[in-house]
C-alpha cells in the first residue's frame, strides 16, 4: 500500500526541534508514516537524519513538538518502552552481542528464562528453537545458529537484527544505513527483506546515502538538509537530480 491521504498514519512527528549545544540538529520537522510503506530519509552528513530517528525511538527527546504512534504521543518513552511498542529500530552498528548466539540475540533484552533445580537460567533451546522459526520465516538459512554472532557476516547480521523485529511483530522498523557496510549480495538480501517486511504490513523508514537503494525501494523520501525538510517526495514524482538538489538545499519546499 502507498501512502494516501486518507489512510490514518501510524506513526507521525510534529513539529519537532532538537538541538545539541550549538547545532540545530532538527528545525521544525514533521512527518507520517504510513502501514506498508518505505519511507527513505535523505541527506548529507550531518543533515540530521539519525538525531531524527532517535527521537522516534526514544534515545533523544526532542526539546520541542512531539511523536504519535497510533494517535498516542510517545515523545517521553524510553528506548525500551519504544520498541516494546512495537517500534524497533536497527542503528548502524547493529546492536547485536557479539559474544552470544543467534538465538539469545532475537531475545536481547527480552530473554526468555527456566528454573533448574529451582534457579533461573536462559533457555537457550527455547530461543534458539525460536530463532529458526523466525529465520525461516524471512527465507534465511544459517548453517549454525549456536555460534556467536561475531562470526557472521554483516549481511546475515543484518537478517538477525531483522529476525528481531519480525519475531516482535513489529509494527514499525527504522533502519540507519542497513546497507552501507556490506558486500553487494549482502546488499541484495537486505533490500529483500525490505521488501518481504512491507508486504506484511510493517511500515520502513529506511536511512541511505545510496540513491539506487533509495529509489529501488521506497515509496516516498524525505529529504532533510542543515535540520531543515528540505522536501518530501513520492519516488515515482522525482528523480535523483532533484534529491541532489534538496539535499544540496538548492530546492527547499517550505
Ligand atoms: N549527541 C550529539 N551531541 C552533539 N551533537 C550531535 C549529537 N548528535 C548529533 N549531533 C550533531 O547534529 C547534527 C546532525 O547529526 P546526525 O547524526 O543526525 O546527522 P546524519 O544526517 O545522521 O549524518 P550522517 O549521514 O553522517 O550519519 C550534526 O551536526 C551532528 O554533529
Ligand atoms: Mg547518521
Amino acid at each position: 500500500m502507498s501512502s494516501g491521504e486518507a489512510a490514518t498514519p501510524l506513526l507521525s512527528v510534529k513539529n519537532v526541534c532538537k538541538r545539541f549545544g550549538g547545532t540545530q540538529a532538527s528545525r521544525d520537522l514533521s512527518l507520517d508514516l504510513y502501514p506498508g510503506e518505505v519511507l527513505a530519509l535523505a541527506g548529507d552528513n550531518g543533515a540530521g537524519k539519525s538525531t531524527l530517528i532517535k527521537m522516534i525511538s526514544g534515545v533523544h527527546q526532542p526539546d520541542s513538538g512531539e511523536i504519535l504512534y497510533k494517535g498516542e504521543t510517545i515523545s517521553r518513552r524510553t528506548p525500551h518502552e519504544v520498541r516494546d511498542l512495537g517500534i524497533e529500530t536497527i542503528y548502524q552498528d547493529l546492536a547485536l552481542a557479539d559474544n552470544l548466539d543467534v538465538g539469545i540475540n532475537i531475545f536481547l533484552g527480552r530473554e526468555r528464562m527456566k528454573r533448574v533445580l529451582g534457579l533461573p537460567v536462559l533457555d537457550r533451546k527455547f530461543m534458539r528453537t525460536e530463532a529458526i522459526g523466525a529465520l525461516k520465516h524471512l527465507g534465511i538459512e544459517l548453517d549454525d545458529l549456536s555460534m556467536p554472532v561475531r562470526y557472521l557476516s554483516g549481511g546475515q547480521r543484518q537478517a538477525i537484527a531483522i529476525s528481531r523485529a519480525v519475531y516482535w511483530k513489529a509494527k514499525v522498523l527504522i533502519m540507519d544505513e542497513p546497507t552501507a557496510a556490506l558486500g553487494v549480495p549482502e546488499q541484495r538480501e537486505v533490500k529483500d527483506l525490505i521488501k518481504r517486511m512491507q508486504q506484511e504490513g510493517v511500515a520502513i523508514i529506511f536511512i541511505s546515502h545510496n540513491l539506487n537503494d533509495i529509489f529501488e525501494v521506497s515509496d516516498r523520501i524525505f529529504v532533510l538538509e542543515r535540520g531543515r525538510k528540505a522536501g518530501e517526495r513520492l519516488i515515482e514524482n522525482t528523480n535523483e537530480d532533484e534529491v541532489v538538489a534538496m539535499m544540496m538545499g538548492r530546492i527547499l519546499d517550505d
